[in-house]
């Protein structure tokens, strides 16, 4: 470059800077994402179509992504956490990872992702809520001619040895919803003892929450424990899937979004943050096959999501299970009563 153009450039970007423009920080974001990879792609390029704003994304699954921002405190990478199951996002605002946010969006919102905001204080906020259940391969089970599995009690039965794929719950915020949802349901140390007879039918605890369900549908496993909209992606997707909801009831997430306090780009945060809570936005899951209840009220949730009216839920109590005394506690139980365990 020349001397003159050096100098064109310079003047240039000082106008622009004096406008408000150009201003590095408006124009980058670096988003943690936690749902399935399809739709936090969508989303990326939706919100950089849109804003003009670069996102650099990383997926990962929610218990994950907690523990890479407790980590990271001191220097926060990241600006927003979108997506994952709602008891880590409570426990990061509890910490004071995350920092409030009052969106204008927030009247356009169903009651279940309100209460998420006002019980972290505006640190998160609900974007989509799912049913926990298991889905299971019907060409796996037509062949080894078991009776199709119908409730929580059927996956210990010793014919399903070896045939159960559940996500670690230290990792997996799936996995995690369907601890709590146990020790809500049984109490806590009979929850664990169905913990226990339920590792004798593991075959493996996979990092992240629906890959037990993608598993099945290839043949891999013959049941996978998940969120219910995971399996439905499956069934969608031509695999031969079907999707349970358990006969005793089943718990269910509030999959949530924050913004990361001291993040490096807290005006591109709170730009993705209002964008993520649109209806036209949230209408897009669709394309991505994702099949979760959208929290906007005015959003479509798509025709094949299960219908939560026919579901049998829990009354989950995300505050206590999103509380950061009760998630370590549980999780470090598991540690040392089931995830030990020889299999
Ligand atoms: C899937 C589900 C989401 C859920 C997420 C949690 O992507 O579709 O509804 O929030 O899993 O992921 P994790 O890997 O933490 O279980």
């Amino acid at each position: 470059m020349s001397y003159r153009q050096h100098c064109k450039t310079l003047l240039a970007g000082a106008a622009l800077a004096t406008l408000g423009w150009g201003v590095a920080e408006a124009d980058e974001l670096t988003l943690y994402c936690s749902p399935q990879e399809e739709w936090c792609q969508l989303m990326v390029t939706t919100f950089t179509a849109e804003t003009g704003i670069d996102v650099a994304m990383t997926r990962k699954s929610s218990g994950e992504t907690y523990a890479q921002i407790a980590a990271e405190a001191s220097n926060p990478k990241g600006d927003v956490w979108w997506g994952g199951t709602g008891d880590p996002h409570l426990q990061a605002a509890e910490e004071g990872l995350t920092e409030a946010y009052d969106t204008p969006m927030l009247p356009e919102l169903h009651d279940w992702a309100v209460n998420q905001y006002e019980a972290a204080d505006g640190k998160t906020v609900g974007i989509y809520a799912g049913a926990l259940g298991f889905g299971y391969n019907t060409e796996l089970l037509a062949e080894k001619g078991l009776e199709p599995p119908a409730c929580w009690a059927d996956l210990i039965k010793p014919e399903y040895a070896g045939e159960v794929q559940m996500a670690n719950p230290n990792s997996s915020g799936t996995a995690y919803t369907a601890l709590a949802t146990f020790v809500q349901m049984m109490g806590e140390d009979e929850a664990f003892e169905f913990l226990k007879k339920l590792h004798a039918n593991i075959n493996q605890y996979t990092k992240s929450g629906s890959a037990p369900i993608k598993a099945a549908g290839l043949g891999e496993t013959m049941v996978g424990i998940v969120f219910q909209h995971d399996a439905v992606t499956q069934k969608v997707a031509g695999f031969p899937i079907e999707v349970v909801s358990p006969c005793e009831g089943t718990g269910y997430e509030i999959g949530s979004m924050s913004i990361i306090k001291g993040g490096p780009n807290p005006e591109s945060a709170r730009k993705f943050y209002d964008f993520a809570l649109r209806a036209d936005v949230q209408t897009l899951a669709r394309d991505a096959q994702a099949y979760q209840v959208p929290s906007n009220r005015n959003a479509e949730a798509p025709p094949e999501s299960p219908d939560f009216s026919t579901i049998k839920l829990i009354d989950y109590d995300f505050v206590t299970y999103g509380s950061s005394d009760t998630r370590t506690r549980l999780l470090a139980r598991w540690d040392a009563e089931v995830g030990s365990l020889p299999n």
